[in-house]
């Protein structure tokens, strides 16, 4: 099968990843079917977090279990921290088969198209991760992973972070001292709208690119559960850490279609239940991941940690309030209905 015909902007980059097309031509051109479940495969996973984070976790717990469980006849090369892509262009490079997988962040959906996921973005719409299931769990958060498909997607399954707090070299504590900061935001209308409404300017810059930002004063704080922030060294660029937990931080794994539809059925299938163990992993450390990545945090001393009252988490949450209608038709209006009806049902836990 021939080399997909790529763009000349992306084909620069994936030749500079030392990506050539016939590479990706000779991925492609994989053969299917019964006789397929013996050769070597291959499986490039691409995210832009360390390794030591739910997300960095649930991919090496994926990595091992697709190992030991294949005999080492499939390999998944994982390339974390942005090494090979990063928000800008890992999507396009999936698309492209450039790598086979990502767990790309709910909030990154939006601009590829699927400003639907932009509603698990939604301050202060889940009370607890238990919410969040009601939703991913649930016929509404399959139709969601199915959508995908559109754009050359395979929708395998969501895991979680956490809730996200706000830093800056101030305490946030109320609307008011978020007035004048320039907050850095991942690519999401719903999560720039929230900074707007709280009276920040919202920038949005790739992951990889933050605590580079935060450090040169190109922006003033962000947003992020525990474990992204310690684990990128924004504590030592930012001298407080709100625990306003606003929000939530949630991953889909996702793989280009051509890919995944090219392996054959038991393959598809190993690796499909190794996933859902890991995702279960993933989803079972992520709270001590964000508790280990916070008491690290104290005992580091560079940032001054504040805990909201209930009264302070109040007033935030009615500043943000008004992001729930402003967005709605941006995230489609039955897309806010389903939601609204998973949020009523009663999940396993
Ligand atoms: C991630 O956890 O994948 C990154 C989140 C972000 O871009 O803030």
């Amino acid at each position: 099968m021939p080399a997909p015909d790529l763009p000349a902007l992306s084909r620069r980059r994936l030749c500079l990843r030392g990506l050539t097309a016939s590479a990706l031509g000779s991925t492609l051109a994989w053969p299917t079917g019964a006789r397929g479940r013996t050769r070597p495969v291959t499986l490039r996973f691409s995210h832009v977090v360390a390794q030591q984070t739910p997300k960095g976790l649930a991919a090496l717990r994926f990595q091992q279990l697709v190992a030991q469980r294949s005999g080492g006849r499939i390999r998944v090369l994982l390339y974390p921290d942005a090494q090979l892509y990063g928000d800008d262009d890992e999507m396009q490079a999936l698309q492209l088969g450039a790598v086979d997988m990502l767990a790309p962040s709910l909030s990154k959906f939006g601009r590829i198209g699927f400003p639907e996921f932009e509603l698990f973005d939604l301050p202060f719409l889940f009370g607890q991760v238990a919410d969040v299931r009601r939703i991913t769990q649930g016929p509404l958060g399959q139709r969601l992973l199915e959508g995908l498909g559109r754009q050359g997607l395979t929708g395998l399954g969501y895991f979680d972070n956490g809730f996200k707090q706000m830093s800056a070299n101030r305490p946030l504590l109320a609307p008011e001292d978020f007035v004048g900061l320039r907050m850095r935001v991942q690519a999401s209308r719903v999560i720039a709208a929230q900074m707007r409404a709280l009276g920040a300017q919202p920038v949005t810059l790739a992951f990889s690119e933050t605590r580079r930002a935060l450090e040169t004063g190109v922006v003033d704080g962000t947003e992020n559960p525990v474990s992204n922030f310690w684990t990128q060294g924004m504590h030592q660029v930012q001298s407080d850490l709100s625990l306003t937990e606003h929000g939530y931080l949630g991953y889909a794994v996702v793989a280009n279609r051509r890919f995944w539809l090219s392996l054959a059925a038991a393959d598809r299938e190993l690796l499909g239940q190794a996933l859902s163990e890991a995702l279960s992993y993933g989803n079972q450390i992520a709270d001590a991941q964000n508790e280990k990545a916070l008491a690290a945090l104290r005992q580091a001393g560079t940032t001054r940690i504040h805990v909201l009252s209930e009264a302070q988490r109040e007033r935030l949450r009615h500043a943000v309030e008004p992001v729930h209608k402003a967005l709605a038709n941006r995230i489609g209006l039955p897309w806010m209905d389903a939601m609204r009806d998973a949020l009523k049902q009663s999940v396993k836990g």
